[in-house]
């Protein structure tokens, strides 16, 4: 930390509270002892200090293959939100059991699409529309969605295989219907040059989500009306204001991010790709970041050679990724070193059968197509 680079934009960006050194030399040492039967996999949202205990760190995408790919551990212990608990619990298999420092750890995101309400407007598309309808979830959704999804041919996907997702299911159907993130859903589709005019936006509490029924016919792509607030407060200014000071400055922005800001920037993706992007770009360059401010932070320290500037002023940070902290992880190994089991994320079996469908499709799905650009 400390150079003078995070700071241009006038604000200094929040600092994580530091973990107290012992609590640091405790997990090492219980995750050295428990090593046998545990695996810490964890998002790039997380805290330094937190994410330091990872054994694997990744998107979405990598996260949901590795709770597939290793099935040794007894225990998958999660460092991300509820979602991510829920799809490692979905894929991986029956003996593992799947662990969260904080079960308070949600994404505002997923809670947008709410089973009974995307069932309620599946039926209103269906019985206007005669054609097929691919449902596709973003894994950022409650996991009785990813179900829906298996139950009615669709797939999950995440930010990193949209587009892939998106050509599978237009092979398939003349419509997608893709809840809950309207900017991934939107910003996918124009990405693949579908015209305005066929994607329509299903409004909350608006008799026919405020679409007639011609265009609910004429329409290639149906979204649901939910976003990140995280990702929402980056604006078109922000771009404009940074491309001003340094013009030879490179936008790279999360596709969770509004339509301006994915238009005007130079690339777009996922976690994983923003990381891959930085670190294939030569000394000396500049970019400005449209995603949350702990990666934004460590991609910092990671390239100090680079000029790294978060998008936003202020730096977004995501706040439920933020409840899980050290100390809970701490608390989690102790007890599992007392032989006991708190903070497991079930998945309850009869939704696990038919979410663990769509899920595995999307990883059949994006094989070798992993981190694909928007832009
Ligand atoms: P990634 O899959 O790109 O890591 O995104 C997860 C997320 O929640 C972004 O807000
Ligand atoms: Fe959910 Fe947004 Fe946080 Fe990602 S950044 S976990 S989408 S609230």
């Amino acid at each position: 930390m400390g150079n003078a680079t995070k700071y241009e934009n006038g604000v200094e960006p929040f600092k994580d509270i530091k973990s107290d050194i012992k609590v640091l030399e405790k997990i090492s040492k219980l995750k050295d002892k428990l090593s046998d039967k545990i695996i810490i996999l964890g998002h790039h949202y997380e805290s330094d200090d937190l994410i330091q205990f990872a054994d694997i760190r990744g998107d979405s995408f990598k996260l949901s293959q590795e709770a597939a790919k290793n099935k040794d551990k007894e225990f998958i212990i999660f460092c991300g939100v509820n979602f991510m608990a829920e799809s490692a619990d979905i894929i991986s298999s029956d003996f593992q059991k799947v662990i969260i420092p904080d079960v308070e750890a949600g994404c505002p995101l997923a809670d947008f699409a709410l089973l009974p309400n995307v069932e309620k407007v599946w039926n209103e598309i269906n019985s206007i529309v005669k054609q097929k309808i691919i449902p596709i979830t973003y894994i950022n959704s409650l996991a009785n969605l990813k179900s829906f999804v298996g139950k009615n041919g669709g797939s999950v996907c995440t930010s990193s295989n949209a587009s892939k997702i998106f050509d599978w299911a237009m092979e398939r159907g003349k419509k997608i219907f893709f809840f809950p993130d309207k900017y991934l859903g939107g910003n996918t589709a124009l990405a693949k040059k579908i015209d305005k005019k066929n994607i329509i936006l299903w409004k909350r509490n608006k008799k026919l989500g405020g679409n007639s029924k011609e265009e609910i016919l004429n329409a290639k792509i149906i979204l649901w009306d939910g976003y990140c607030s995280v990702h929402k407060r980056f604006k078109l200014e922000d771009v404009q204001r940074l491309r001003k000071k340094y013009p030879k400055i490179k936008i790279i922005s999360h596709p969770e991010c509004n339509f301006e800001v994915i238009k005007n920037s130079d690339e777009s993706g996922s976690t994983g790709h923003i990381i891959q992007a930085i670190d294939n770009s030569p000394d000396g360059s500049i970019w400005g970041v449209g995603t949350e401010q702990h990666l934004v932070n460590r991609l910092q320290e990671m390239y100090p050679k680079k000029k790294i500037l978060s998008l936003s002023k202020n730096g977004n940070q995501c706040v439920t990724m933020s409840k899980n902290t050290p100390e809970k992880l701490l608390n989690i190994l102790e007890n599992l070193n007392n032989g006991k089991i708190i903070n497991q994320v079930i998945v309850n079996d009869e939704v696990k059968k038919y979410a663990k469908i769509s899920l595995e499709r999307m990883i059949n799905i994006s094989a070798n197509s992993v981190n694909r650009r928007f832009k």
